[in-house]
């Protein structure tokens, strides 16, 4: 998708978007002077009708109604004005996306002008738009067989013209657009990866499209085989592999766009690309979810890409360690003990409790090799974080306090939804092994959530910043907000981490 800001109504295009919010009981839109006064009119007449009210999530599309100059014009509701925030334009843009879609309209102008007094600042807003536009316009159809006229549906959408008659607002609204931008295209990079069937994306195709991705973007990669793994000693990494026909792949992402002085921050993700629960096998209902076990992996990815696209000057690193949990003839089976790269001992006590296993090491790694000013993790972790928190927050852990209240911020603006989850020693007290060092499972009752951040914990060098994200929530099937889709990864915590890097 192209975005184009311009300053003329004169565009190549023949329908135009035009948001409206609500005033008490009328519609508000500022079109004063911009020329889009006639088709303002038509939405109102709409609304004295009973057929549009400009709340949020409503769209109305006039067809061949020519109008200020349009053939087509597409009314959407922001909801109410005395609310509107980022979010509400993120919403409404992707509602108008998806119509756009739906009506199979290639391109469309924009009217900026009345978000102008309706958002705090221009760049908020043109983030807003453009994140919204482009994740709502966002489909995954890469497994489906070309039909001889899809050619021209599945280009639908390709180009939007945000119009703005002053144009050093309009330089301020370009500068949020670019930002937003590439933090979608970023997310919806994600959602491809996470989409993709697990015999579409082993380790080895997962760590191909990250090397890939990173070219000319000044992004050192490598990724581990299992011999430099086991050169590393990264047992509970390689413990996980041990059922799987796929060799592993450990991704390391490099950035280094701040001073050389700087520690990074490492960004880690659960990498694992289909998840079977190994030796203690999954139920089959719902089992074919398992391949987006790899969304945290793809978010980190995705968001190093995002940070070096943005020119960022920060450093920072992206750990991926990606496997599949298979059951199989070299399986790990209960009660195996595992040695992990900090040497710590870790008795399997559930084949299913993976993630916490090959994030360990990684965690060790990120610490060993890099001695980071923080680490933030990602990872489909838990099933009860989904219980705890249904579909809309991710959970988020961490004992720091100057990197909780970051989070918070960049949550806010970033526009991404988190709650804080307790992490305290009773946890990491459930988590002791009988035999050795630690279990990978809970000798207590319930908290899954807690219990699977505090094994993770032991794997931090102590006073280093960390927090982990538990999006297991979040990361697929959270159709709940407009500019997600429906179905499928939603590419959640790329905006976040991206906003972490901006603002840390
Ligand atoms: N990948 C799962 C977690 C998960 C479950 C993600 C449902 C998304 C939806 C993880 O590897 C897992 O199996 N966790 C176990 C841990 C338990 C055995 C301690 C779980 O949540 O049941
Ligand atoms: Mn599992
Ligand atoms: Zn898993």
């Amino acid at each position: 998708m192209k975005l184009h800001a311009v300053t003329t109504l004169k565009v190549d295009t023949s329908t135009l978007v035009l948001f409206a919010a609500q005033d008490d009981k009328k519609l508000s839109c500022d079109v004063k002077g911009t020329g889009f006064e006639d088709a303002f009119k038509l939405l109102e007449d709409a609304q004295a009708e009973g057929k549009f009210k400009g709340a949020s999530k409503e769209a109305l599309f006039f067809r061949s109604c020519n109008c200020s100059g349009f053939k087509n014009v597409l009314a959407v509701g922001l909801g109410a004005k005395k609310s509107l925030n980022e979010e509400a334009v993120r919403i409404g843009a992707a509602i108008a996306a998806k119509t756009l879609v739906k009506e199979k309209v290639k391109s469309a102008a924009l009217a900026l002008q009345p978000l102008r007094k309706l958002t705090k600042t221009a760049e908020g807003a043109g983030r807003a738009v453009s994140e919204g536009f482009v994740l709502g316009a966002y489909k995954y159809e890469e497994m489906k067989s070309k039909k001889k006229d899809d050619k021209e549906t599945s280009k639908s959408l390709s180009d939007l013209y945000l119009v703005l008659k002053d144009s050093p607002a309009l330089k301020k609204f370009e500068k949020g657009v670019h930002v937003g931008l590439i933090l979608a295209e970023a997310t919806n990079f994600a959602r491809d990866l996470g989409n993709a069937p697990s015999n579409y994306m082993t380790p080895t195709i997962l760590a191909d499209r990250a090397h890939e991705a990173a070219k000319g973007l000044g992004i050192k990669f490598k990724a581990l085989g299992k011999k430099e793994c086991q050169a590393l000693k990264m047992g509970c990494f390689l413990g996980v592999n041990k059922g799987s026909h796929e060799e592993p792949r450990f991704i390391v992402m490099e950035y280094f766009g701040g001073k050389k002085s700087e520690k990074p921050i490492a960004f880690v993700g659960k990498g694992l690309t289909f998840d079977t629960g190994g030796i203690s096998i999954k139920p089959s209902a719902n089992l074919e979810d398992m391949k987006f076990d790899m969304c945290g992996g793809a978010a980190v990815i995705a968001t190093i890409v995002a940070i070096a696209r943005l020119k960022l000057k920060v450093n920072v690193v992206g750990l991926v360690p990606s496997t599949e949990n298979m059951p199989g003839g070299g399986a790990i089976k209960p009660g195996d003990v595992l040695v992990a790269m900090n040497g710590k001992t870790v008795e399997v006590n559930n084949t299913d409790a993976e993630g916490r296993l090959i994030l360990a090491d990684a965690l060790a790694y990120a610490c060993d090799h890099y001695s980071p000013r923080a680490i933030f993790d990602a990872a489909t972790l838990t099933g009860a974080c989904v219980i705890a928190l249904g579909n809309v927050f991710s959970g988020f852990f961490t004992q720091d306090s100057k990197l909780l209240k970051q989070i918070n911020e960049s949550s806010q603006s970033s526009g991404e939804r988190l709650w804080q989850l307790p992490l305290t020693e009773e946890y990491v007290d459930d988590m002791k092994g009988t035999y050795a060092d630690l279990s990978n499972i809970s000798s207590g009752k319930g908290g899954g959530s807690s219990t699977g951040a505090a094994f993770l914990s032991q794997f931090v060098t102590e006073g280093t910043p960390w927090a982990h994200f538990d999006i297991a929530p979040t990361a697929y099937s959270a159709g709940r907000f407009a500019y997600n889709p429906d179905k499928g990864a939603t590419g959640v915590i790329v905006r976040l981490f991206s906003q972490l890097a901006m603002d840390l």
